[in-house]
Formats: C-alpha cells, sequence, structure tokens
C-alpha cells in the first residue's frame, strides 16, 4: 500500500488524475472503476481539464460504477447515473456505450447484479478502481460488517450512512435505504485501487483503514491486503494517522 499525504483537496484530486492519465496513456481502452460523492469530484475536475486542454482521451475507456440507489431512476438528480453523467462524463469524450452504472430499477435485481460482475469479468476485469471512503469505514455501499469476500449485490445502508447521505436530498426520508453495490471480493479483484479520502470528517475512517486490525467492521481495512493499493489523502484526513510519512 501506498500511502500519499498531500496538502490540499486540490493536490490530493492532482495527484490520482496524474495516475489515471498514465494508466490510459499505457492502455488507452482502460477499464476503469469509479466512485461518487464529493470526494472524487476534483478528480473528475482534472480529468475533464486534462480532456480539454492536453487532449487526454477517453474514447476507448470503460467505466463500471461501485453502486446506485435502489428505487431512483437515472434522470433522478440524486441517482448516481446523474451524478457520472454531470460531473464527468457529459464533459468528456467517452462512448456511451462504454458506461456501466448498475441499474437500480431493474426487475430483476439479483440478475442485474450477475449480470454486472459477468460484464467486468468479461472485459478481463477492472485495471484501476477510485474509492472513496465513508466515514463508518465502508467502501461503495458496502457497511461494516460486510463479507470481505462479498459480490455485487443488495445492501441496506446503515442509519449513518443514510444521515450523510442526507445532505443531497430533501429530507432523511427521501434518501433511498437500499442499493446496488459492487462486493468487496469485486474492488478487491481490480488490479489498481486508488482510495481518496479528504477533510477530519474522514480522518478515523482512514486511521482505522490503513493502521487498524483487517476486519468486515471496517470494510475499507482490506484494502491492506491489495498488492497495489494507493491510498491519496490529504492531511486532514491523516491527521489521525500514527505513521504521518509518504510512501
Ligand atoms: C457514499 C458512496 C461511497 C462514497 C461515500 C463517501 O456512501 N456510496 O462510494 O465513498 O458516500 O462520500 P463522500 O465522498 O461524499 O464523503
Amino acid at each position: 500500500m501506498l500511502l500519499s499525504i498531500k496538502d490540499t483537496f486540490e493536490d490530493m484530486s492532482r495527484e490520482a488524475a496524474k495516475l489515471i492519465a498514465d494508466r490510459i496513456h499505457r492502455k488507452p481502452s482502460l477499464v476503469l472503476g469509479l466512485a461518487t460523492g464529493s470526494t472524487p469530484l476534483g478528480l473528475y475536475k482534472e480529468l475533464i481539464r486534462m480532456h480539454k486542454e492536453e487532449g487526454l482521451s477517453f474514447a476507448k475507456v470503460t467505466t463500471f460504477n461501485l453502486d446506485e440507489y435502489i428505487g431512483l431512476p437515472r434522470t433522478h438528480p440524486q441517482s448516481y447515473y446523474y451524478f457520472m453523467w454531470e460531473n464527468f462524463f457529459k464533459h468528456i469524450d467517452i462512448d456511451r456505450r462504454y458506461i456501466y452504472v448498475p441499474n437500480g430499477m431493474a426487475t430483476d435485481i439479483e440478475g442485474h447484479c450477475e449480470w454486472y460482475e459477468n460484464e467486468i469479468k468479461r472485459l478481463d476485469g477492472i485495471d484501476v478502481q477510485v474509492l472513496g471512503i465513508g466515514a463508518n469505514g465502508h467502501i461503495a455501499f458496502n457497511e461494516p460488517g460486510s463479507s470481505l469476500g462479498s459480490r455485487t449485490r443488495i445492501k441496506t445502508l446503515t442509519e449513518q450512512t443514510v444521515k450523510d447521505n442526507a445532505r443531497f436530498f430533501k429530507s432523511t426520508e427521501e434518501v433511498p435505504k437500499t442499493a446496488i453495490t459492487m462486493g468487496i471480493g469485486t474492488i478487491m479483484e481490480a488490479k489498481e485501487i486508488i482510495l481518496l479520502a479528504n477533510s477530519t470528517s474522514k480522518a478515523r475512517a482512514i486511521k482505522e483503514a490503513v493502521e487498524g486490525p483487517i476486519m468486515a467492521m471496517v470494510p475499507a481495512s482490506i484494502i491492506q491486503m491489495h498488492r497495489k493499493a494507493y491510498v491519496i489523502v490529504d492531511k486532514a484526513a491523516a491527521s489521525a494517522l500514527t505513521h504521518q510519512f509518504n510512501g
């Protein structure tokens, strides 16, 4: 695991964007795993800039998003599909046919989850997976207690996650209580992982993920087992770490 502590959110975002741009240059048909939330917004902004100003092309890139709320159509402003479209996809030259986001309106959710896993396999797996982290240590919607070997499936959100995500909805009641999420086993099969975190609200989760024991109660701690994981954080998110060194 490579830990990189940056001064600011912008520095953190730039470092992650550089890494992804490098992988796209090496393999234009990169399979890229993407996350939602406020954390990767700076990364998407920087990748858009690189596309517009430096000619970084996503034309052959395939993307797989980590998760989606159940019951929200793609046109709902709080659906993750809508989020991705507004904050990233509509600004770059990605081919719509190569965008995968779980469908929260699927009639056969279990069948859909199986199909999603098979599509990842068909494309020889995810090359680079971007992750954020929940304040309770969750990754994607794998809440504390999730099996560390889990695959894409339905998960019920914890009260804390519903509360954390309520800021995007009119009220807590409107936040969907279930979601489709890639499993921890699915995420761990990505060839490289980039975990991003900023602000003091993530300091405890980062400490537990990076320095704590590996356990299902802190899903992000499994990243310690990955052979090529980059943890890129700002100073605030690193503030609770005992070992504050880069490398
Ligand atoms: C949600 C998403 C996660 C994300 C987390 C943190 O629960 N499912 O993938 O990492 O929120 O979000 P934020 O980056 O806004 O703190």
